[in-house]
């Protein structure tokens, strides 16, 4: 087990001495180290067993830093910024020679964004360099929102883990590309598309890939349990299966199913509610004595595009 603590200079010692840390951010836990580093940047890899073409984000708390790591903010990048940051948006931008190949999969862009956690930010206006931040979870399993998660499953190999509470939003950030004058959405996330569409206009879709390395964070099997997941449609769930059966609901409760075999994303049907609770519901029914899961589709509005994408790319088997 990794020591777990809330002092950020014992966070900000291991990373200047090349080692990984945990850290909080609003979406979830980021595993992170020194992206200038290439050392630092082979273990977060390496920890996460994380192929080498799945580019990493840079974090960081301010826009002149950024401006050290990449060579041009589009102004439809700028404006986002100017809005969203800190919070849940991540923008591809070209990079400078500075930032290592490794961090970007060999890519012309790297991904960079400032989160929006009063522990993180502190942390990262006390660095000289950025955190490369993948989520701190082995790569294709369900994403940490809490200390305790990472610890279960990284905890025997980073030095330790800064223990912000629970991520306030529960998924990832959005991630958000240019090219040729379009706005392109690679990964949706805890920034809902409404927002991003009322302040800049029409945006795109980069279509899932599970091949295409140019988009590796849409591989299409991700965010997975262990236990087989099947995404239903609340009228196609079948309540009397034979096998034991663990159900991620959204706002109701089955009836004929034992209540502790049922969670519910969100009573009052609140999608920010039900993003914030997803993955750590997702890993009690995985730990629960149970052969399957069984998850119900969110509304696809607000974050529950984003909710339904996390779901689907559980329930894949490729
Ligand atoms: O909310 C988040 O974004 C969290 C927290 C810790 O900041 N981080 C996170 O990182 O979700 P990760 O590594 O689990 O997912 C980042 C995704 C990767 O799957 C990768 O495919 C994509 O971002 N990505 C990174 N750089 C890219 C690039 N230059 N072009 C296209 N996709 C990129
Ligand atoms: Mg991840």
């Amino acid at each position: 087990m990794a020591v777990t603590g809330t002092d950020i200079r014992v966070a900000k010692a291991f990373l200047m001495k090349g080692e990984l840390v945990a850290i909080p951010t609003e979406t979830v836990y980021g595993l992170a180290g020194n992206a200038l580093n290439e050392q630092s940047v082979l273990s977060i890899f390496e920890v996460k067993n994380r192929p080498a073409f799945d580019p990493l984000i840079i974090h960081t708390d301010t826009i002149s830093k950024i401006e050290q790591y990449v060579s041009e903010i589009p102004e439809k990048a700028r404006t986002l910024a100017s809005h969203f940051w800190p919070g849940p948006l991540t923008l591809l931008l070209p990079k400078k020679i500075i930032i290592p190949d490794l961090v970007t999969s060999g890519l012309d862009t790297v991904a960079v964004r400032i989160p929006k956690h009063p522990v993180a930010l502190d942390l990262l206006s006390q660095l000289d360099f950025p955190l490369a931040a993948p989520s701190a979870n082995p790569f294709g399993y369900i994403s940490p929102t809490n200390a305790t998660h990472v610890n279960a499953q990284l905890g025997d190999q980073i030095s330790y883990i800064l223990d912000g509470g629970e991520c306030e939003v529960g998924i990832e950030s959005t991630i958000i590309g240019f090219e040729n004058n379009e706005t392109i959405i690679y990964r949706l996330g805890g920034l809902e598309i409404d927002q991003i569409r009322d302040l800049i206009g029409e945006v795109s879709f980069m279509p899932h890939s599970s091949s295409d390395p140019k988009a590796p964070g849409m591989l299409k099997s991700h965010y997975a349990p262990r236990k087989p997941l099947y995404l239903e449609k609340r009228a196609s769930i079948s309540v009397f299966d034979p096998d034991q059966t663990g159900y991620l609901l959204f706002d109701t409760y089955l009836e004929n199913v034992d209540k502790k075999y049922q969670r519910l994303l969100s009573p009052s049907g609140d999608l920010k509610e039900a993003a914030h609770n997803l993955f750590a519901y997702l890993r009690e029914l995985d730990a629960m004595d149970v052969n399957f899961i069984k998850a119900e589709r969110v509304p696809m509005s607000g974050l529950g595009l984003a909710i339904n994408d996390r779901l689907q790319r559980a329930a894949a088997t490729e």
